[in-house]
């Protein structure tokens, strides 16, 4: 059974207040119709189908080629929009998912609930309602004697015994595609100049077919984003469903609610992780590490059994046993290898630390290459940058860098060598041998251990 997914974005979103189209405010990271169709792709198995209408291109940027695109380009109601579909869909599918851009919380599972409902009734609709004391001015669901859904009324044209009724229409729906097809154009115009896709329900009804209704318990799931308002409530609906999962898969927290995870991150077991602490982007921690409290980690691969205290990386790279900070910052391309350990108020960019080497007071390494076992004195300074452009600094095993020493890179320190307090590094430093001063010069040789 071949099924596409539709999604509604061409509203406007007025009531947000911004020069952002609606479906574009993050929520973890991500635009807030990358939630809806990512739980449509996970459904159906396909690309949706995306409706857009105000701020099309950005949102067609945004979403790249996750989606297809149907511009909508007078907003004439939901019956409108899906049909706005049909071109590109009909005869290609036999299932058609309807869902709106700005329902983030909506989840895969609830999707398929509905797609199976659908396909195991001979009724060309299945609806997803939700039974709440609060209407939030949704349509309401009639029911017949028996039961049976007998259409659905909007809020407008509800008479006052109707909107009594507590089960609304969630605007998620799994259509037969060919009688959706056909049933849209029979959709008449309604007072408000719309042509509204629920009357597809009284439609159905007519033609003598029945109609499937899924009851979802957990109202969450239906949160449409209208405000602001609306949009912290989903990311905190969103924030703690992703943080319990990370809890049950053996990642412990200690305060949940100022723990931030967005989707993508990976986290290992035994992992713990303290307050006030960001996971972003395309993070990747490894097991039994511990980070935080007060850590902001971007796009960074973290290896086992590392700790991460009061830092900021971004782009970086730890690979197992290493730790870092309090007062740490990681920047793009910085690669600690195992066992490296970065003190206080250390930077770190573009550059590589080799096994076991140790830089513990307020350093700044950039565009480096360090061996290994080499220790960086407190101060330590790499000069990459002459104004114009930026030159490399390479140390080799078991170097000695001392305290306050200023590498004027290009340069290169051999194995073994040392640099004295304050040395200021003009020239590369052979193997073994001992600078000092400023600018540096070599004082003495050391025996090879
Ligand atoms: C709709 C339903 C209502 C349901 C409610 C749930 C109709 C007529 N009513 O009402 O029964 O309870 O959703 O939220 O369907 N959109 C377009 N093009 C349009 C109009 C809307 O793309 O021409 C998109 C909007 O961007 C939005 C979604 O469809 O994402 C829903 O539209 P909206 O106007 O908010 O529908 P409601 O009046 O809330
Ligand atoms: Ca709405």
């Amino acid at each position: 059974m071949k099924i596409r997914a539709v999604i509604l974005a061409a509203g406007q979103g007025t009531r947000m207040r911004s020069s952002l189209p609606k479906v574009l405010h993050p929520i973890l990271g991500r635009p807030l119709i990358w939630y809806a169709c990512e739980a449509a792709r996970q459904a159906t198995g396909t690309r949706s189908v995306v409706v857009i209408g105000h701020g099309a291109q950005q949102v067609r940027e945004a979403l790249g080629d996750t989606a297809e695109f149907v511009l909508q380009a007078d907003q004439l109601g939901t019956g409108h929009a899906v049909q706005q579909a049909e071109a590109i869909l009909r005869g290609k599918t036999d299932l058609v998912l309807v869902t709106y851009g700005d329902m983030p919380a909506l989840t895969a599972k609830t999707l398929q609930q509905l797609i199976k409902t659908q396909i195991s009734h001979t009724g060309p609709i299945t609806m997803l309602t939700v039974v709440v004391d609060d209407p939030r001015g949704f349509g309401r669901v009639v029911r017949d004697g028996t039961g049976q859904v007998e259409g659905i009324v909007e809020e407008a044209q509800a008479t006052p015994e109707q909107l009594k009724i507590k089960e609304l229409n969630a605007g998620v729906y799994c259509f037969a595609a060919e009688w959706l097809w056909e049933a849209l154009s029979r959709i008449p115009l309604s007072p408000k100049g719309e042509y509204y896709l629920t009357d597809l329900a009284g439609l159905a009804v007519s033609d003598g077919l029945s109609i499937q209704a899924v009851q979802i318990l957990d109202q969450d799931e239906t949160i449409g984003i209208n405000t602001r308002i609306h949009l912290a409530e989903a990311t905190a609906i969103l924030h703690k469903r992703i943080n319990q999962a990370w809890m049950l898969a053996g990642v412990t927290m200690i305060d949940p609610a100022t723990t931030y995870i967005e989707p993508g991150v990976e986290i290992g077991q035994d992992t713990l992780i303290w307050p006030n602490t960001y996971l972003h982007g395309k993070t990747q921690v490894g097991e039994g590490c511990e980070l935080g409290p007060n850590t902001i980690i971007r796009d960074t691969s973290i290896g086992n059994r590392c700790t991460v205290l009061a830092s900021v990386l971004e782009g970086a790279r730890l690979e197992d046993d290493v730790d870092v900070g309090p007062f740490g910052r990681l920047r793009k391309g910085a690669h600690l290898a195992e066992g490296v350990h970065m003190g206080n108020f250390g930077e770190v960019k573009n550059s590589y630390l080799g096994p076991g080497t140790k830089m513990g007071h307020f350093s700044y390494l950039g565009d480096t290459t360090i061996e290994g076992d080499v220790n960086i004195g407190a101060g330590t300074v790499t000069c990459n940058f002459d104004g114009e452009h930026k030159y490399p600094t390479e140390i080799s095993k078991g170097a000695f860098i001392g305290s306050d020493t200023m590498l004027i890179a290009p340069v290169k320190v051999g194995e073994g060598g040392r640099t004295g307090a304050g040395a200021v590094v003009t020239h590369d430093v052979p193997p073994y041998t001992v600078v000092v001063g400023v600018p540096a010069r070599q004082i003495r040789k050391i025996e090879k251990k």
